[in-house]
């Protein structure tokens, strides 16, 4: 019997804001034989630039994967002041859980130059997988549009169509450059939105902590003191469990049947007062049709309007926990 032809893992690039979160999503990238990560590229959000590149030196360096580019990318949004989250993510933005120090370099390249590299260098076969603010991201389409059709996949960690959790309707990575976020959702590639709409029922709580804690190992035990650290703010917040924000991105990009999509049309807001950072989702892609009737508009049909995000609208939500749990049990 022939044994099942391994597929050739999917090429994928993460610029990531480590954070806590961040870090259990580059475990499991790491450590899952789906993937082949080809470099990790760096944006300030959940910390500042500098903590967020000693932060995934360190990950890399815990993981073995030298070998892997980690370059250094956008200090600070697009538009706007940073806005950094220690308060979830602690001083060090990893939970204050120590990491030894890294035996890795940070690679010279700017990081939108870096992604603007790899896109060239792999045509139709690089996923970008951003699981933080969309700034290095909306750099590189700035400097380099070519870059669009040569592009597999964009997997966003970010947006919500239902809540938010920054404001009442904006998600952190969304909230903390929006201006960003527009660029990258209507660039015209496919666009995957792992948002809230689906992270906040993927939640690692109890019982998924007794059993990644059954098994040791480096990276399982860090593992293991992340995610108590983070099931135990959450409980402070009375939640029973942790979203798995990355984590699912990458879940996604390992298995997109992980999740349902809906294709719609999403726009980014930039100015609204109380809105500024929602991902706005028009479920059926229509808008009404108004023409000027002498001082008035009157409403005379509807029009189509384009989708331009595959919005994730449903989760396998313990599926994918119970594989996050495997890929990292015994490290
Ligand atoms: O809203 C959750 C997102 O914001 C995650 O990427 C988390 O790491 C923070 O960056
Ligand atoms: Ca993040």
């Amino acid at each position: 019997m022939r044994a099942e032809a391994q597929a050739t893992p999917k090429a994928i690039l993460i610029d990531t804001d480590p954070g806590t979160d961040d870090a259990m999503a580059i475990l499991l990238a790491l450590n899952s034989p789906e993937l082949d990560v080809k470099a990790f590229t760096v944006v300030p959000g959940n910390v500042t630039a500098e903590q967020a590149l000693e932060n995934t030196l360190r990950l890399v360096s815990l993981a073995g994967r030298c070998d892997i580019p980690v370059a250094a990318g956008a200090r600070r949004p697009l538009a706007q002041k940073l806005i950094t989250a220690e308060f979830v993510h602690g001083k060090n933005g990893l939970g204050d859980i120590e990491l030894p120090a890294s035996r890795c370099e940070t690679d010279a390249r700017f990081a939108p130059d870096l992604i603007i590299e790899m896109i060239h260098e792999m045509p139709g076969r690089l996923t970008l997988v951003p699981i933080g603010p969309l700034t290095n991201i909306a750099l590189a389409l700035h400097k380099d549009p070519t870059i669009v059709p040569l592009v597999k996949e964009v997997v966003v960690m970010g947006g919500s169509i239902s809540e938010g959790n920054v404001t009442a309707v904006a998600e952190a990575n969304i909230y903390n450059d929006p201006e960003a976020a527009h660029v990258v959702f209507h660039a015209g590639w496919k666009v995957t939105m792992v948002g809230l709409d689906v992270t906040h029922k993927t939640n690692f709580g109890g019982p998924h902590l007794a059993r990644l804690s059954a098994t040791r190992g480096p990276l399982n035990d860090y593992a293991t003191d992340t995610m108590r650290f983070l099931v135990d703010l959450s409980a402070q917040f009375g939640a029973d469990g942790t979203p798995m924000h990355d984590p699912l991105a990458i879940g996604v990009a390992i298995d997109p049947s992980f999740v349902r999509t809906k294709h719609m049309r999403v726009d980014v807001e930039t100015k609204g007062e109380f809105t500024r950072g929602q991902t706005v989702g028009n479920r059926h892609n229509v808008v009404e049709h108004n023409e000027e009737v002498g001082d008035r508009l009157m409403m005379t049909g509807i029009d189509r309007v384009e989708p331009n995000v595959h919005v994730a609208v449903a989760v396998d939500a313990e599926r994918f926990l119970s594989l996050f749990i495997d890929r990292l049990a015994g490290k």
